[in-house]
């Protein structure tokens, strides 16, 4: 076991979906793993692992925000040799284009952390999701017909904001939508050499302040998981 992780030698597979909601990862290993065990229970951060079409997969929540996103993905990466991280999340869009639902693939993420200010002197270094897959991403997208779009997405500190127009400035810039952990959670998997992407619905708009109901997020959960599911 590790520090936050109960998994033995061997449970974990070596891609794994990460959802934020350990609800969520219960949700997608009993709707779409088969032969599925629970490997952990620790802080009720639960991890499963199964197969799907044959081919291992685990499943484990994060939580919310980049540092508990880093604990989690540290100790997959390191004491259990997972090798293909994809992150599935929510996000807030931050353009006017991006409708409740959509889904997006963060190519780099912005971030208000200071996680990379100390590792790089105070220079900018650029979180990028794994080329090859996002290039898996994009062809299977094409063929499950599912819209998709990509680019640059904010990794926030904060979910409430003391300025609501603080969105601007980074969406002027383009950045697509708001999430919490993707800028930590490629940081890592870059210094490990391993893969990572961040697959993203839409929630909810800063712009329209729209927002989705619960039942409306879980479909729109169902369509994103299934496409990681089958990129991988
Ligand atoms: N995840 C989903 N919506 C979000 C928002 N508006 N801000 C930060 N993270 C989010």
């Amino acid at each position: 076991m590790s520090v936050h992780i109960d998994a033995k030698p061997g449970e974990v597979a070596e891609t794994i979906l990460l959802p934020g909601d350990p609800l969520r990862a219960q949700w997608i290993a009993e709707t779409y793993l088969e032969d599925t065990i629970c490997y952990n229970q620790v802080r009720g951060m639960l991890g499963f692992t199964g197969t799907y079409k044959g081919k291992r997969i685990s499943v484990q929540g994060t939580g919310m925000g980049i540092p508990s996103c880093m604990i989690y993905t540290h100790e997959l990466i390191t004491e259990y040799g997972v090798k293909n991280l994809i992150r599935v999340g929510s996000a807030g869009a931050y353009q006017a284009d991006l409708k409740l639902h959509d889904i997006v693939l963060a190519l780099s993420a912005s971030t208000t952390s200071g996680i990379n200010q100390e590792r790089f002197k105070g220079y900018t270094y650029a979180p990028t999701a794994h080329f090859e897959l996002v290039t898996r991403a994009i062809e299977q997208a094409k063929k499950m017909a599912i819209d998709i779009k990509g680019g640059n997405v904010l990794s926030a500190d904060t979910f409430y904001e003391d300025r609501f127009e603080s969105y601007e400035q980074w969406a002027k810039f383009g950045v697509l939508c708001v999430e919490m952990e993707t800028a930590g959670l490629y940081t890592l998997a870059a210094k490990h050499g391993v893969k990572a992407l961040s697959i993203l619905t839409i929630s909810d708009s800063l712009v329209t302040g729209e927002r989705t109901t619960a039942a409306e997020r879980e479909k729109g959960f169902g369509t994103m998981a299934q496409l990681a599911l089958e990129m991988v």
